[in-house]
């Protein structure tokens, strides 16, 4: 190993390892400039990186002038989420903190990654004009990633090339080392400052904050906390999803009371506009109408869907929307949208009704309709709010990740939780794990979802999503589209592999997304229908960035098991090993796979349902088609305990 503490003395300079002695970290101060290293044993993951943080007229913040010290200490303990892909987290690290008069760089270890931030001393407020957080790696490494600062701000297919093609990117950036070791940069706890995104420097990569219009990056209180960056470390692509270090660095909740806070499934008035059968708009082909809504809660109640998405129901639809978000009226409904007879229907039926909130990225316009916006739906039972933001800038200026942004989406996830309101956000800023400490913020967009299948999506995207986007937490991809060939949009999946999105795409709220009569007569619905929207643990098994994926998830509320696989383009087989089932148990596996003949673009919908016993040491061998992939429920078989009923 080089020893990096040469042109160091000792004094200026210190190590420590992760909890279990996988990971080092060196922290140190060279011409009054502080750096880091990772290192796991031998091997260098991040050479020697500069952090710096600059205000005004280029005033350093992190400018070691006079005394400092390190400061050591350890955390562990095992929290409990309310919903989530794995119920019990342990939070285990070994912290070092940089501290000077001035600020501290606190650095928090942990064996499967790091988290670092900086924190300032002061009072008052400060403009922090920008902040290079160097990672640097080797040139030849590969990164997953998306543009960040252009239009459509996550909605893009990922690219992979070498660092110095990377454009400015949002993170979670995923890297490939050349040794074939995997990180995964993002953040934790973004609030109130520009969200970070990645640009390649000499030797390796950098921060960039998204800037307000203004240019700067943030206007901030003093003592501030930026937040966390992050960068996962793991041997192998699938153990990226297995981390937690993203919910570990954010706070615990700071909801007392989560017992209203309910994982569900929905469906909804929405897959019809984009076939064009449905208008959001007033007019013949209005969607939301109060005809439809009844025959929508009457389809969920039947096919065990307790909840139902309504876009389209309030004034403000009427010509081009996208840049109308002024016009936007969320307490006044279209004439021919009954909300008191649709919500107290739907309460008698016990479907949730999920209201809508487009904003046309007119997040002014909206903060003046809050928070009375969320009392007229609370009045009518109303729980749950998609929210949506379609626009290339948020206030007509602002990039939707700017701090103008990320203060507007935490402003909403407040007022929704005082009103015990939970929030799915479409055009979000990217997830950083602030649903901890906010669980009403149960899920968001963020990415190129089914609404651009048919057109834009091709088979490689979502076998990427596990090891990039889905990093950054609940993603709502809408999947569960059966229909695949027979309408205007010709969906770029098997059915196999929409069902299989259910367990490798997480989100607490989970839509079956197509029209109701496409689910009729539909066996393979039962899998949506029983597939869970909370977990135990989650598994991630094996996968290779951009070609396949496979993960194995444990219900929260059973003993059962569900798989998940997707592929890209090429058919391909896989095969599981059941090991982490329990010993001594029979389980019953129900495998929704592609048939022998299924091909995402000429035989989409041809699938295959089998039973078959299974226990720990048994595997499973499975095919997935072009464009396919598989689910499977493994449910464990009940056997009584004593060969007589007992009184
Ligand atoms: C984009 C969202 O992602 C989509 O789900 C929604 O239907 C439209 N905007 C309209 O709000
Ligand atoms: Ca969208």
């Amino acid at each position: 190993m080089t020893d990096h503490l040469d042109q160091t003395t000792q004094r200026d300079a210190h190590a420590i390892h992760s909890p279990e002695g996988r990971l080092t970290l060196r922290v140190g101060v060279t011409d009054s400039r502080p750096w880091y290293e990772l290192t796991a044993g031998d091997k260098q993951l991040i050479g020697r990186s500069g952090l710096s943080l600059q205000a005004e007229s280029s005033r350093e913040l992190l400018h070691v002038s006079g005394d400092f010290s390190f400061e050591e200490s350890s955390f562990d303990e095992t929290w409990e989420q309310p919903w989530g892909e794995q119920r019990y987290v342990r939070n285990r690290y070994n912290e070092l903190a940089l501290c000077t008069d001035g600020f501290t760089i606190r650095f928090r270890l942990y064996d499967d990654g790091l988290g670092f931030r900086y924190e300032v001393a002061g009072s008052g407020e400060l403009e922090i004009l920008r902040e290079d957080t160097e990672f640097r790696i080797p040139a030849d490494s590969q990164a997953w990633w998306i543009p960040a600062l252009g239009q459509n701000h996550y909605e893009h297919l990922y690219k992979k090339t070498s660092l110095s093609a990377i454009d400015t990117a949002h993170t979670p950036l995923t890297v490939e080392l050349p040794d074939a070791t995997y990180l995964a940069i993002h953040e934790a706890a973004l609030y109130d400052y520009g969200a970070m995104n990645i640009v390649p420097i000499d030797g390796g990569l950098q921060s960039s904050i998204t800037p307000l219009s203004s240019g700067i990056a943030a206007t901030v209180a003093l003592p501030f906390c930026a937040p966390w960056r992050t960068v996962i470390v793991s041997d192998t692509a699938a153990g990226l999803g297995a981390s937690r270090l993203m919910l570990n660095l954010n706070e615990p909740s700071k909801i007392s009371d989560t017992s209203w806070i309910q994982p569900a499934k929905f469906m909804g008035i929405w897959w019809g506009m984009f076939l064009e059968y449905f208008t959001w708009a007033s007019g013949e082909k209005h969607g939301a109408t109060t005809a439809n809504a009844l025959r929508y809660i009457n389809a969920a109640k039947k096919l065990g869907i307790s909840a139902l998405l309504i876009e389209g129901w309030n004034e403000g639809w009427d010509g081009d929307w996208t840049q109308n978000g002024d016009k936007m009226n969320h307490m006044q409904p279209y004439p021919d949208f009954d909300i008191q007879t649709v919500t107290s229907y739907a309460k008698s039926q016990d479907i949730d009704i999920i209201g809508h909130h487009e904003t046309s990225g007119n997040a002014a316009h909206y903060e003046w309709e809050l928070p009375e916006a969320y009392d007229y739906y609370r009045h009518f039972g109303v729980r749950y709010i998609k929210t949506g933001y379609v626009n290339h800038r948020f206030n007509k200026d602002e990039f939707h990740s700017s701090q103008v942004g990320v203060r507007h989406y935490q402003k909403t996830v407040e007022l929704a939780a005082e009103r015990q309101i939970m929030l799915d956000i479409h055009e979000p800023v990217k997830g950083t794990g602030i649903e901890r400490t906010w669980p009403n913020l149960m899920t968001r967009e963020g990415v190129m979802g089914q609404e651009y299948e048919g057109t834009m999506v091709i088979p490689e995207h979502t076998t990427i999503l596990p090891f990039t986007r889905l990093l950054a937490g609940p993603l709502d991809y809408t999947p569960g589209i059966f229909n695949l060939s027979g309408t205007p949009r010709k969906v770029q999946t098997t059915l196999a592999k929409q069902l299989a999105f259910y367990v490798t795409m997480y989100s607490p709220l989970q839509m079956a997304a197509d029209l109701p009569e496409h689910y009729a007569d539909q066996p393979a619905f039962a899998f949506i229908r029983d597939v869970p929207v909370s977990w135990d643990v989650s598994l991630p098994l094996d996968g290779v960035i951009g070609d396949y994926y496979v993960i194995a998830r444990k219900d929260c509320n059973s003993d059962d098991w569900y798989l998940g696989a997707v592929t890209d383009e090429h058919e391909r087989t896989l095969t599981v090993s059941l090991d982490f089932l329990d010993e001594h148990q029979t389980y019953e596996a129900t495998v929704y796979r592609d048939a022998d003949d299924a091909h995402y673009q000429h035989n989409p919908e041809a699938h295959t349902i089998e039973q078959r016993h299974v226990a720990r040491g048994d595997s499973l061998e499975i095919r997935l088609a072009p464009g396919g992939g598989f689910a499977v429920k493994i449910a464990l078989q009940h056997t009584t305990a004593y060969p007589y009923p007992t009184q």
